[in-house]
């Protein structure tokens, strides 16, 4: 296991286990999973992304663009599933939160919006400022992802946030 996450209370990144339903799927399948720069998996499936530079989130209104690294790749069907979940960011306003990915055919291309995200109300310890378990529901723009398995609006996995706190 090349990270593990929960055995510090001040690590940071964002948690994510995509949907469990995939998961479980995934595993039935032996699919191969690989995992690069940076990103882990956590004893509880989870996959999980280091944080990048939060110099574009506004850490006294709570809004802006939390962005994580690392990537995770699924391959099975021999090779004909094989999608990548890649450098995940949250983009927080006061009309919406927005999980999206990069496309990895291209950096100038768009990224793709995967899911609404519902936070909840984040704590802080003085070091680091975490949203937990955030329920995630798939949009349109992120079906093909799932193999267009699963309809807009399905809840995905939750995810759990944490980044360093700055005053
Ligand atoms: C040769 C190609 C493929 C075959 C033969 C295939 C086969 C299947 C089958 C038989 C199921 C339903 C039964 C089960 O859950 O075990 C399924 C479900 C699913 N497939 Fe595929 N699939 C293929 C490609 C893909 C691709 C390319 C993706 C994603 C990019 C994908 C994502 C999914 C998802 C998300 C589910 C639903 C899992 C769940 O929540 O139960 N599949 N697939």
């Amino acid at each position: 296991m090349p990270n593990a996450p929960e055995s510090s209370a001040h690590l940071t990144g964002l948690l994510w286990g995509l949907s469990g339903g995939f998961l479980t799927y995934l595993h039935r399948m032996n699919a191969h999973i690989q995992l690069s720069s940076g990103a882990g998996q956590t004893s509880t499936s989870d996959f999980y992304f280091p944080d990048q530079d939060q110099d574009q989130f506004d850490y006294h209104l709570l809004t802006g663009t939390l962005t994580f690294t690392g990537g995770v790749r699924v391959v099975a069907h021999h090779g004909l599933l094989n999608v990548a979940f890649v450098a995940p960011w949250l983009v927080i306003s006061d009309r919406s939160v927005r999980l999206s990915v990069a496309d990895e055919r291209g950096e100038s291309l768009p990224r793709i919006e995967l899911a609404d995200v519902s936070l909840p109300t984040p704590t802080c310890d003085g070091t680091t400022l975490m949203w937990s378990g955030a329920q995630t529901y798939l949009l349109e723009s992120g079906l093909s992802l799932f193999g267009d398995a699963y309809p807009a609006s399905t809840s995905l996995a939750p995810i759990t946030l944490r980044i360093p706190w700055r005053e």
